[in-house]
Order: structure tokens, then sequence, then C-alpha cells
């Protein structure tokens, strides 16, 4: 266990040193596992594939149950959770019990429990296991979450992360030469509201971070961080929908950019999850290499499973318009998009032995497939080491321009489209109900003129006509209806 257990304590005791990674351990770490977002209550088949590819380690990184609770989609009645009419919110907070109850059941999974026999498993939270949808600093829950989340964790009791206000934490595991540093962030605790561009981490959490990141060096460290640091989705999905993500907050992820930068630590790269689907991004202009971001989302809850199977397409479209400046486009994608739909993990490779000495981090299915992937050298993550030229010359784009400045008719593309059609139903639901008041109005108009005219009901007259005109679809019908109408009674 990596946990600040006996070993850390009595380190602590033997060497003073103040809020180190603890549990550093000599085993040589070279296949991580990482996941998120799963519902204890739905089957997770996906265990199988996480334990056939043999992790040592195994990462939660947030959603690790689902802890509130959600009243149903519901855009009339008493209870409206959705639309600006709505008087419900949708997300409530559980209560402790239920919310252990919850945690009980993902821990007895059977897939899980195999797992935790293997491999080692880490985590940290994201909204909800934290206890409330897209929840911060605000939720009053929080401490009990805490412990709950470090109780499903099996941390130690006299654990200092039980003591702290959040649940970040780091590791250090491998010996010398061959370190991995596994930093985790605590995306909730201590967040501002969404829209202040104020504080995700908070100031405790950055001190120490600014000590992780500036503390001794390692040959790799990954971030985990629940929500994505590289890609800002909202950019291009708002005003239809937004997703939390650093880039919600420029001002804090400048910040982290700038640590990195400043701290000339090598190494680094970020996982993430949260988002209900796989991706790959990478900013190259953060610090003096690639910061990749690999994100793995969900091993249940996914996009494409939140619609019926053959709307799934729908979704893979979708994600194909919806631009982005930051995702990697590997030829190893299942999917045009580079995004991934389905259940997934993520699955980082370390191989030591090779020369030169290379990381693959890939998005793997449920039967354990890649479906987006990247692989690269570990010399690439060090300052001064971004082999531009080469990469220009091997057509190596470069990420460096941020969503937002994307000209407006393609960073909109997806809104356009969505406000597009929505339009064209609304104009075309309003011809058809003109059509049916006009010729409804004909209808009674002919009745009472034929009436009038020939003294008598001519409504199967009528009715022929209007079947007429209906398939034939003729809209001049509309202007010359009365004269029709009016000849055709004649007729009769
Ligand atoms: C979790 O799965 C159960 C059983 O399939 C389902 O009833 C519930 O709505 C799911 N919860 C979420 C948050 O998707
Ligand atoms: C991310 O997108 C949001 C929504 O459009 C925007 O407000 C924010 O400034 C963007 N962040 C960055 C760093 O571009
Ligand atoms: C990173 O730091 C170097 C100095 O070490 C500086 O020249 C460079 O501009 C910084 N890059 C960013 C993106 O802040
Ligand atoms: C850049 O990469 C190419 C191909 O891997 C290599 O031949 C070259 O020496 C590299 N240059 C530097 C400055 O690392």
């Amino acid at each position: 266990m990596a946990v600040p257990s006996v070993w850390c304590l009595l380190a602590l005791q033997l060497v003073v040193m103040a809020a180190g990674p603890c549990g550093a351990s000599e085993r040589v770490i070279s296949r991580i596992a990482f996941g998120s977002c799963a519902n204890q209550s739905a089957p997770q088949p996906i265990w199988n594939a996480i334990i056939d590819f043999d992790p040592q380690l195994f990462i939660w990184l947030g959603d690790n149950i689902y802890g509130d609770n959600k009243r149903p989609f519901r855009l009339l009645g008493k209870e409206r959770t959705i639309g600006p009419w709505k008087n419900v919110e949708r997300f409530f907070p559980a209560t402790e019990q239920e919310m252990r109850q919850r945690y009980e059941m993902a821990k007895n999974n059977l897939g899980y429990s195999k797992l935790r026999q293997r491999a080692q498993v880490i985590g940290t939270w994201d909204d909800h296991d934290y206890g409330l949808n897209d929840a911060g600093k605000e939720f009053s829950g929080k401490d009990t979450s805490q412990r709950l989340l470090l109780d499903f964790l099996d941390e130690a009791q006299e654990s200092p992360r039980r003591k702290q206000a959040g649940v970040y934490a780091s590791y250090l595991f491998g010996p010398k030469g061959k370190q991995v540093k596994v930093i985790l962030l605590d995306t909730r605790y201590h967040r501002d509201p969404v829209f202040s561009d104020g504080t995700i981490l908070g100031e405790a959490q950055w001190s120490w971070l600014e000590a992780e990141i500036k503390g001794p060096e390692s040959e790799v460290t990954i971030i985990a961080s629940s929500i994505q640091v590289i890609s800002n989705l909202s950019a291009t999905t708002g005003p239809i929908f937004y997703i939390e993500s650093w880039g919600r907050f420029p001002k804090e992820r400048q910040r982290l950019y700038k640590l990195i930068n400043d701290s000339k630590r090598h190494g680094v790269f970020f996982v993430s999850g949260d988002i209900h689907f796989g991706e790959i991004s990478r900013y190259d202009c953060g610090c003096q290499y690639s910061l990749y971001d690999i994100t793995s989302s969900g091993l249940t809850q996914a996009v494409e499973k939140a619609v019926p199977p053959p709307l799934a397409f729908v979704v893979r479209v979708i994600a194909w318009l919806t631009p982005s400046t930051m995702r990697v486009f590997a030829p190893i994608c299942r999917y045009r998009s580079c995004t991934y739909g389905r259940p997934n993990f993520g699955a980082i490779e370390i191989d030591w032995d090779a020369v030169p000495q290379r990381i693959k981090a890939e998005v793997m299915d449920e039967d354990g497939d890649p479906v987006i992937g990247v692989d690269f050298l570990l010399s690439e993550l060090h300052p001064r080491s971004m082999n531009m030229t080469y990469r220009e010359k091997g057509g190596y784009q470069q990420h460096c321009s941020l969503e937002i400045d994307l000209p407006w008719i393609l960073r909109y593309r997806l809104a356009i489209l969505f406000f597009g059609t929505i339009s064209v139903l609304i104009a075309a639901s309003a011809l058809l109900a003109y059509i049916i008041v006009s010729i409804s109005k004909t209808f009674i108009q002919k009745n009472i003129l034929c009436f009038m005219l020939t003294g008598q009901s001519c409504l199967l007259n009528t009715l022929l006509y209007l079947h007429h005109n209906l398939t034939s679809a003729s809209i001049t019908f509309f202007s010359m209806a009365s004269d029709n109408l009016f000849l055709f009674c004649t007729l009769y």
C-alpha cells in the first residue's frame, strides 16, 4: 500500500521530512489503468477488461459512485426540472446512509473486488461522489463525503488525508531512475462557482501542489484531475450546453501551466474523466514541451448509452461536428471524431526497457481494445526537447490556439446547426399549422357557401376537394382557394 501507513510514519520519524510524498515503493510501475463515472447500480462488465490489462495501479478519477439523487427529466408538470421555467433542481444530495450503501455496493462489485486483490487502487472524486452534480466549495456535505470516499479507498485511519480539507494526495512509485509520481487533485472541496473565474484548488492545495511539482524529480509525473485540463469543450458546445473543465477557469489554468513551466519539471502529463466519453488532447504552448491530457469516461456512463441504440450514430456525428483545437487525431482512432462514447477505461504503459524509453497512453473499450491512443518517447516530455523542426516537417500539427480563437462560424458550428435545425422545425410546424387552419376555414366556408349556393350540403365534394389539394400539396391553393371553391361548388 502506498497510503501513508506505518512505514510512512516510521520514515517521517527517522528523516525529518515535511509533507513529502509517502509510500515510495521500490517496485517498478509500468502499467497503470484509470477510469471514472461508474454507476454502482448498473452492471460493470468493464472490470474484466481492466483485469486483463493487468495494471499494477488503478486510479479512480471521480464519479466513482453516483452519490446524489436525480429527479426525472420533466419539462411540464408540478416538478419541472428542465427549461427556464424549472421550479426544482434536477439533482439533490443523498443521506449519508444512502451514500454509504452505494459505496458498499460499488466495493462489493465482483469485478472491482477482483481488481483490488491484484492492483493497488487510489483515487480522487468528482461531483457525483462529492455529493452533488457540479457542486463546489459551497456544498455542506463535503466533510461527510470526504470520510466516505476515504473509507471506500481503505485510507488508514491515522492518514493525514483524513485531517486535511479535501482529498488531494500524492504518491511516489518505483526505484530511482524509474520513478512515477501520481498527484491526485481535489477539484471540488475548494472550488469557486463556475462563472467566477475564481479558484479550483484553493490556496492550501495550491501551496501543497507547488511543493509537489517543485520537489524532487521523477521520470514520470501523472497529474490526475477529475475534470479535463487541456480541452475546453464548452467553448465549442456552448451555448447549447456547458461542461466543467479547467478551461472554464482561465486564470487558474494559466497558473497551473505556469507552475509546471517554471518548475522545469519534466515528464508531466494529465489524466482526467467526467465527460462520459474518451478523448486525448494535447497543448503545445503551456510549457516547454507538449502537455497531454488523457481523458477516460466512463466505466459505465457513456454518451452513446444515453440514447436508444439506433441513434448512437447521431452522437458520433455530433462529436465529429464539434470542433476542437486540442484533440489528438491519432491513426488508431476507431471513429473519425477520435472520441469514444461507449464505456471505456484509460491505460498507460511505460516501457522502461526500450531504448529510448517510451510511453503508450490509450483509451480502451469494454473488450480491452484500444479506441484512441498516443505513443511517445519519454524524452519528448523534457523542456527544450520539443523537436519542432522535425515535427513540422513530419506534418506534426502544433496545438497552440485555444478553442475560443477559432473563427466564430467554426467555433459555433454546433450551435448554428442546432438552432438552425430548431428554427427550421419551428417554421415547418408553423407552416403546417397555417395549412391546417386555412383548410379548416375553407372547409367551413365551403360548406356554408355550398349550402347557400346550391341549397344542399356538399360535404363529400369538399372532402374530395381537400384530398386532391392536400395530396398535390399545391401552395397556390391558398391564394386561389376561395375562387376554386366557388368554381368547384358551382360545377357540382
Ligand atoms: C444507475 O443504474 C440504475 C440501474 O440500471 C439506474 O436505475 C440508474 O438510473 C442509474 N443511475 C444513473 C445516475 O445513471
Ligand atoms: C473556455 O470556454 C468558455 C466558454 O466559452 C470561456 O468562457 C473560457 O474563456 C474558455 N477558456 C479558455 C481558457 O479559453
Ligand atoms: C516557460 O518558461 C520559459 C523560461 O524558463 C519562458 O521563456 C517561456 O516563455 C515560458 N513559457 C510559457 C508558456 O509560459
Ligand atoms: C529531432 O528528431 C529527429 C528524428 O527523430 C532526430 O533525427 C533529430 O536528431 C532530433 N533533433 C533534436 C535536436 O533532438
